[in-house]
């Protein structure tokens, strides 16, 4: 048995925020976004991106090898920087289980959330607990 499948019923559920370097436009993050898709789908996981200007906020959750893995492929990727975990955790079911990387970015609709959710004058995740970052993309995914 290969070590993937050792601990393969073992799910966790990460929650990250990062920068968006500068140079990441909007084909970009429909790029970042197919990529997470085809991925996920091949590897098990699911989750919630959101896109604000200059940040990200996701949560990635699957089998606990692959969450690793993907973790060191993040930490690595150019087209962010400041990687901070805001919360990692074992769960017994999938929050995003229909989605292999649902989404949102800021429209007019779901302005108010991102305003819910902002204690400065613009959304920065960064400041979030994990339990407000995992309430705003809920609230995010329900628009
Ligand atoms: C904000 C952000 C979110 C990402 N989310 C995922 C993801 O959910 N799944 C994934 O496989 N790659 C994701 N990526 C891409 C990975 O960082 C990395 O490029 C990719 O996993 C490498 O895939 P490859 O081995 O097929 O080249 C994301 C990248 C960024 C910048």
């Amino acid at each position: 048995m290969s070590q993937n499948n050792i601990d393969a019923h073992i799910l966790i559920s990460m929650t990250y925020a990062s920068r968006a370097n500068s140079d990441v436009s909007a084909e970009d993050f429909n790029e970042i976004l197919k990529q997470a898709q085809e991925n996920n789908a091949a590897n098990g996981i699911t989750g919630m991106l959101t896109f604000n200007k200059d940040y990200f906020l996701q949560t990635i959750e699957g089998p606990r090898a692959q969450i690793n893995r993907l973790l060191y492929g993040l930490i690595a990727d150019q087209r962010h920087y400041d990687l901070q975990l805001l919360e990692t955790r074992e769960i017994k079911h999938r929050e995003w289980a229909k989605w292999s990387m649902n989404y949102a970015s800021p429209t007019e609709q779901n302005a108010a959330v991102y305003l819910k959710y902002s204690t400065t004058v613009n959304f920065n995740p960064y400041l979030l607990n994990a339990e407000s970052a995992n309430n705003l993309m809920r609230e995010l995914s329900s628009i």
